[in-house]
C-alpha cells in the first residue's frame, strides 16, 4: 500500500544509510535499512489485533555496525561456516577470510553483504517492495568471481514477508545467500522463546564438532531433541547435557528438508505463539534451514531497541540456506555457481494467528 525511505544514520566514510518502510492495507509495517539489508522491524497483530515489533534489532546504526549477531541483514557470500576458511573448486584452492574462532569464515567473513551498503529501490503497489541489489568484485573475501546479486523484500496484502534472492557469476564460484532475522513472536522485549513451539518438516541434521563445523555426518532426527516433526515447544528437549547441543550452547544446526530442494516454495516451518496467538509459517525452495536459538544474545554493550538488554535464547533464527561447509564435504548439496546459471531462490515469513 505505501512504502516511504527514511534517514536512517551515517557511516564514518560519509556515506547515508535509509530506512524503507513497507505497509498494507491491513496495518502490518515491514522495515528495512540498506545497510546490509537488514530486516529491522515486522509489525504484525496478535489475536486480539494488537501491532508488536517480532524482529530483534537496534534502534541506531551504530549497534548495527558494531554490534555483533547479523541481526535481520543478508547474509552472503555463504551463509554459515567454512571449514579452515578454504575450500577447492575445479582444482583450485581458494582462501577466505577468517572470522571465527581464529580459523573458520562465517556469513561471508570480515566484510560480508551484512556490512555493505546496497542499492535500494522502492516499488509501490498494494503488495510493496524494496530492490536490493549489489555486485561483489572477483576475489571479495577470497571468493572467486564477480557476483551480481538481487535481494527483494515484498509485504504482501496477507501478511507475508517474501524474500526473493537472485545472483549471476562470471567464474565458477560458491554461494549460500540467506537472511538473518531474529524472531520473537511475542514481541522482541518479551523474554525466552521456549515456550514458543515449532513445526519443521526436517527428517536428518549436522551435528558439529565444538567450533560448529559440521562432522559430516547427516544424522537422523528420530529418537534426537531435534526431532521437530511433530510440533514442540523449543523448550521441551533444551537439554544442554545433550552432546550436540551441549557444543552449540542449544540450537545451532542445519535441518534438512524432507525431499530437499523444490522448484517452488514449500511450507517448510511452523512457528507459533500460543500466548500471543501469532504463528508464522515459514516456505521455502532451498533444501535446509538453520534454526539458531541465539545462543550467543549476551552483548551488554548492544541492547535491543528501546535499551531491552540481550539475553540467551530471547529470539531465534531460521535461515533458509544450503548446508554449512558444503564445499568441503561430497555428501552434502551443491553449493557450486557456475556462469550462465542462474541462482535463485523464495523464502516466505508469512505472519497470522490462531
Ligand atoms: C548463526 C550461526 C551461529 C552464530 C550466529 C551469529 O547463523 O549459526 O553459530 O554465528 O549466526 O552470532
Amino acid at each position: 500500500m505505501s512504502i516511504e525511505k527514511k534517514a536512517f544514520g551515517i557511516l564514518a566514510d560519509g556515506r547515508k544509510v535509509s530506512a524503507y518502510t513497507l505497509r498494507n492495507e491491513a496495518g502490518a509495517k515491514v522495515k528495512i535499512i540498506d545497510f546490509g539489508g537488514a530486516l529491522v522491524q515486522i509489525k504484525v497483530p496478535d489475536r486480539e489485533g494488537n501491532n508488536a515489533d517480532v524482529i530483534c534489532g537496534y534502534d541506531q546504526l551504530d549497534s548495527y555496525i558494531n554490534g555483533d549477531g547479523y541481526q535481520g541483514a543478508l547474509i552472503g557470500r555463504f551463509g554459515n561456516r567454512i571449514g579452515g576458511s578454504k575450500f577447492t573448486l575445479d582444482g583450485k584452492t581458494y582462501k577466505v577470510s577468517v572470522n571465527d574462532n581464529g580459523v573458520n569464515s562465517l556469513h561471508g567473513g570480515i566484510c560480508g553483504f551484512n556490512a555493505k551498503i546496497w542499492n535500494a529501490e522502492m516499488v509501490d503497489g498494494d503488495e510493496p517492495r524494496l530492490i536490493l541489489t549489489l555486485t561483489s568484485p572477483d576475489g571479495e573475501e577470497g571468493y572467486p568471481g564477480k557476483l551480481d546479486v538481487k535481494v527483494t523484500y515484498t509485504l504482501t496484502a496477507n501478511n507475508s514477508v517474501v524474500i526473493d534472492y537472485y545472483a549471476v557469476c562470471d567464474k565458477p564460484t560458491i554461494l549460500n545467500l540467506t537472511n538473518h532475522a531474529y524472531f520473537n513472536l511475542g514481541g522482541y522485549n518479551s523474554g525466552k522463546i521456549f515456550d514458543h513451539k515449532l513445526w519443521l518438516d526436517a527428517d536428518s541434521y549436522l551435528p558439529t564438532d565444538e567450533k560448529l563445523i559440521p562432522t559430516g555426518e547427516i544424522r537422523s532426527v528420530t529418537g534426537t531433541p531435534f526431532d521437530f516433526t511433530t510440533e514442540k515447544t523449543i523448550g521441551q528437549d533444551f537439554d544442554l547435557t545433550n552432546t550436540d547441543l551441549g557444543l552449540a550452547g542449544g540450537f545451532d544446526h542445519c535441518f534438512n528438508f524432507k525431499g530437499g530442494e523444490t522448484e517452488e516454495p514449500v511450507l517448510r516451518g511452523i512457528l507459533t505463539d500460543e500466548k500471543s496467538g501469532r504463528q508464522m509459517k515459514m516456505y521455502t525452495n532451498q533444501p535446509c534451514v538453520q534454526f539458531y536459538s541465539g545462543n550467543f544474545l549476551n552483548n551488554e554493550k548492544y541492547p535491543f531497541k528501546n535499551n531491552y538488554p540481550q539475553g540467551l535464547q530471547n529470539a531465534l533464527c531460521l535461515e533458509t540456506q544450503k548446508m554449512p561447509d558444503a564445499i568441503n564435504h561430497d555428501n552434502f548439496t551443491d553449493c557450486v555457481l557456475r556462469p550462465g546459471q542462474e541462482y535463485k531462490y523464495t523464502t516466505i515469513y508469512e505472519f497470522g494467528v490462531i
